[in-house]
C-alpha cells in the first residue's frame, strides 16, 4: 500500500513538472527575447546554406520575371525571414512582406538595402500566413497580388495551417498569378530517410528543438487539394558537399546527420486559374 502511494506521488509530481515545463517553453516561445533570438538564428542558418540552394532557386524563379511582365503586380513573400530570395527576383520587384516575427525586419532591411533598388519594399505586415487579412488593419486584399512566394515556411505549420495558407494563397492571387514554393518535405516512404524522419517528427523531438519544424510532412497533398489550376512540382535531395556548406560552421557528424534528416526538397509552383468570365475576355 505504501509503495502503491509513494508510485502515485511521484506521478503526480512528474505530471506537475511536465505541465509546468510545457507551460515554460510557451511562455518563452511566445516571448520577444526569443522571436528576436530565432530571428537571428535562422538569419545565420540561412546564409550558412544559401549555396545548398541557389540552384533550386534559380530554377524556381527562373520565369518569375516572365510571369509578372503577364500578370503585372506585386510579389508577396510569405514567411520571408531576413529575406533570402531577392537575388532571383527581377529588377524592379514590388515586394510585399509577411512575417509573424516583427524582429526579422532590421535584418530583412538589411537585405534589401544589399539588393540595392532592385527590390522595392511596399509594406511589411506583421501576420500568420493563414490569415492575412489582418480584420481591421491593412492585410492583403483578395486578388492582389501577381506571386506568392514560400521558401522554407511550411515545414513548421500544422496540417491545419499549411491547409489555411494554402487557401489564403489562393484568395490573394490575381487570376493566372502563381504561387512559388520550396520545401523540406517526407524523403520516398520506407528509405533509412524516411523513418529517421517519422521517428524524429512523430516523437516530438524534432519539434520541439527546432520550433515546431518537422521533417515528415506532405506538403504537396496540401497543394493539390488548394483548387489551383495548374499545378507543378518535383521532390529534390540537394548536394551537401562541405563546399557548398558555409565555413562559418564545422561540419562534424552532427550536423551531418541532421542535413540527411532533411535533405529532401519539394521545389515548384501552383497558378490560381481563370474564371470563364474572365477567359472571354483574352
Ligand atoms: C525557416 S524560416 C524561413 C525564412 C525564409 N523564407 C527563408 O527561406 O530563408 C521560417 C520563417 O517563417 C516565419 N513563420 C513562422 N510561422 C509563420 C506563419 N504561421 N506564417 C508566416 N510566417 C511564419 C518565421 O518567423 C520565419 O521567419
Amino acid at each position: 500500500m505504501a509503495c502503491a502511494s509513494t508510485i502515485f506521488a511521484v506521478l503526480l509530481v512528474l505530471a506537475i513538472l511536465a505541465l509546468i515545463l510545457a507551460k515554460a517553453i510557451k511562455l518563452t516561445v511566445a516571448s520577444s527575447w526569443y522571436k528576436r533570438r530565432y530571428a537571428k538564428r535562422q538569419h545565420y542558418w540561412t546564409e550558412l546554406t544559401a549555396l545548398v540552394f541557389e540552384p533550386l532557386k534559380r530554377k524556381l524563379f527562373a520565369d518569375l520575371d516572365k510571369k509578372l511582365k503577364e500578370v503585372n503586380g506585386d510579389v508577396l513573400e510569405i514567411g520571408i525571414g531576413s529575406g533570402q530570395n531577392f537575388q532571383y527576383y527581377p529588377h524592379g520587384t514590388s515586394l510585399i512582406a509577411v512575417d509573424p516575427n516583427p524582429y526579422v525586419k532590421k535584418l530583412l532591411k538589411d537585405n534589401l538595402e544589399k539588393a540595392g533598388n532592385k527590390v522595392h519594399l511596399k509594406r511589411f505586415v506583421v501576420a500568420s500566413a493563414e490569415d492575412m487579412s489582418c480584420k481591421g488593419k491593412v492585410g492583403v486584399e483578395d486578388n492582389s497580388v501577381a506571386a506568392v512566394v514560400c521558401t522554407k515556411l511550411m515545414c513548421s505549420l500544422t496540417d491545419d495551417q499549411i491547409m489555411q495558407t494554402v487557401q489564403e494563397v489562393k484568395r490573394v492571387l490575381m487570376p493566372g498569378g502563381r504561387f512559388y514554393f520550396m520545401e523540406h518535405v517526407a524523403g520516398s516512404p520506407w528509405t533509412l530517410q524516411y523513418l529517421l524522419q517519422q521517428l524524429v517528427s512523430k516523437s516530438r523531438f524534432w519539434p520541439t528543438v527546432y520550433n515546431g519544424c518537422r521533417c515528415d510532412r506532405e506538403t504537396l497533398s496540401w497543394i493539390e487539394q488548394g483548387g489551383f489550376e495548374v499545378v507543378q512540382s518535383i521532390k529534390t535531395w540537394p548536394s551537401w558537399s562541405p563546399e557548398k556548406y558555409s565555413k562559418k560552421h564545422s561540419f562534424d557528424w552532427g550536423t551531418r546527420l541532421k542535413l540527411y534528416i532533411i535533405n529532401s526538397m519539394l521545389v515548384g509552383f501552383a497558378e490560381k486559374g481563370k474564371t470563364a468570365e474572365e477567359k472571354k475576355h483574352l
